[in-house]
């Protein structure tokens, strides 16, 4: 199988542009973020303080994550419910980063999402996919852009969904993302050895695009 690896902070663009290159090729897109929120989610909605390790691992035992795509969109789903919308909302995503530094939610996600990769060719993202998901991908990019310009972008996509979004809040949040996604101690975000670096901050997103799918399409045609 042929995978792509793309990682990188909150809101450098991951996403839009897997899922972009996913479609110029065919192949699966695997948004790993969302896998994190609905466990995030479940948490939350019990009560459960997400930085407590013990008991978020105790609950993974009630948590069914799943991944239906649906004309190749992917929809999540908690415990057969769908959740791909709740997912999105800003008080999941802190709760999903402070899941996503326990080693057991970690565990619990990754035999998941390697099995996905071994059954069809697939773009995946994430923050460990380069480094510990599939370090063996044929192309890994390490996709990033300034704080700031995440933030504007990240205010603006909150904006389009409705939601109340103030740009020193969102910076704050995002400042806090990348601590703790950098800092924790298992499967810390760091570009993977072999990744190529990609920075959005002064490209557009059409640029960004097409620079992804160039890589990946040197590689690809190489794999014959
Ligand atoms: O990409 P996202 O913002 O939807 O991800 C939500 C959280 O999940 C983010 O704070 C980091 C974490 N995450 C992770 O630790 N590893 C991944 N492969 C993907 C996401």
């Amino acid at each position: 199988m042929f995978t792509v690896a793309i990682d990188g902070p909150s809101g450098a663009g991951k996403s839009t542009i897997a899922k972009r290159a996913a479609k110029e090729f065919g192949f699966l897109y695997m948004d790993t973020g969302a896998l994190y929120r609905a466990v995030g989610l479940y948490m939350l909605r019990c009560g459960i303080d997400t930085d407590d390790e013990q008991k978020v691992s105790k609950n993974l035992d009630f948590v069914n994550v799943g991944l239906n795509y649906e004309n190749g969109i992917q929809r999540v789903t908690l415990n057969r419910e769908d959740v791909s919308e709740a997912i999105r909302k800003n008080e999941v995503s802190m709760a999903a980063s402070n899941v996503s530094a326990h080693n057991s939610v970690r565990k619990f996600l990754l035999a998941f999402q390697r099995d996905t990769a071994q059954t069809q060719n697939t773009v995946m993202d994430g923050r460990d996919i380069g480094t510990v998901v599939l370090p063996d991908a044929q192309v890994k990019i390490f996709l990033t852009a300034t704080g700031e310009a995440r933030t504007k972008r990240r205010v603006l996509q909150l904006t389009e969904l409705g939601q109340k979004a103030s740009y020193e809040t969102i910076l704050a949040e995002i400042e806090q993302r990348d601590y703790n996604d950098i800092h924790r101690e298992h499967c810390a975000l760091k570009q993977a050895p072999g990744a190529v670096y990609v920075d959005t901050t002064n490209i557009t997103l059409e640029e960004s695009v097409n620079r992804v799918i160039d890589i990946i399409r040197s590689e690809y045609e190489r794999f014959g």
